[in-house]
């Protein structure tokens, strides 16, 4: 790689408020390098995500009522450096990663109290929810590469998703390709695209809602339908 595309690279990536670290800059990429000639497939990308694709793949979160976001994939921590700025003091980041040397570096390079990391795959969250004791995520973070997992995993990983979102959360992710976009309508629920294409590679970016709660349905699990009563104005109830 010529310095100069190196450099391209390093002034792309970000981390906490958006400031410029330089150490942690060139560890982050030293080690993302490294990672993908060791497992190409697993880490699907050589460079950490960019600031553009960032702040753009975040900004559809609302971070005043975000009181558990889960990241699969942080590798070096580029978003979750990001996430933690933005978060209020008593939310909670989980980050899941499978690879040994990333969830190192993580548990090294982040001093947060409010961010757990566990090396598991992306597909157990719903037991590690579970063991840590939080009922549900507001947002999944993802920068799993979907085209390159195993196929079965993929869907592991979304029925996983669909169980441990609360209604109304939402499924964020990036990919080269476009294979994690039927998963996510077949899972999750409605989804918006864009393209960032000052990422290195460039790449897509998903948003996918889990649907709202359906405020019509009761305890008994019988559906309460609303009607206005014409001549009262009053909510009624059917059966
Ligand atoms: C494209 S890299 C993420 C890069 C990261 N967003 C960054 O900016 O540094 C993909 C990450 O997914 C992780 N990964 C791959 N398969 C996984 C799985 N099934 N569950 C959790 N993490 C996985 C890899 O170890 C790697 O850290």
């Amino acid at each position: 790689m010529t310095d100069q595309l190196m450099e391209t690279v390093k002034n792309a990536s970000v981390c906490a408020g958006g400031q410029i670290a330089a150490e942690n800059q060139s560890s982050d990429f030293s080690l993302s390098i490294r990672n993908f000639f060791k497992e190409p497939l697993a880490v699907g990308s050589a460079f950490p995500a960019s600031r553009w694709l960032v702040r753009r793949m975040l900004a559809p979160v609302d971070w005043r009522h975000v009181k558990l976001l889960i990241e699969f994939g942080p590798g070096t921590g580029v978003l979750t450096r990001f996430a933690l700025s933005r978060m209020s003091a008593d939310s909670a980041l989980l980050a899941l990663d499978t690879n040994a040397s990333f969830v190192n570096h993580l548990r090294r390079s982040i001093l947060d109290p409010r961010m757990h990391v566990v090396a598991e795959p992306a597909s157990n969250a719903a037991a590690v929810i579970r063991d840590l004791g939080f009922p549900a995520a507001d947002y999944i973070v993802s920068g799993l590469p979907f085209s390159t997992l195993d196929p079965a995993e993929a869907k592991r990983t979304m029925r996983a998703s669909r169980l441990v979102l609360r209604p109304g959360g939402m499924f964020c992710a990036y990919q080269m390709r476009r294979s994690i976009e039927p998963l996510l309508r077949e899972h999750i629920g409605s989804v918006r695209r864009g393209y960032e294409w000052r990422n290195i590679p460039p790449c897509h970016l998903y948003w996918a809602k889990a649907p709202e709660p359906d405020r019509n349905a009761d305890p008994s699990g019988r559906k309460m339908l609303e009607r206005r009563d014409e001549s009262t104005g009053n909510q009624g109830e059917m059966p």
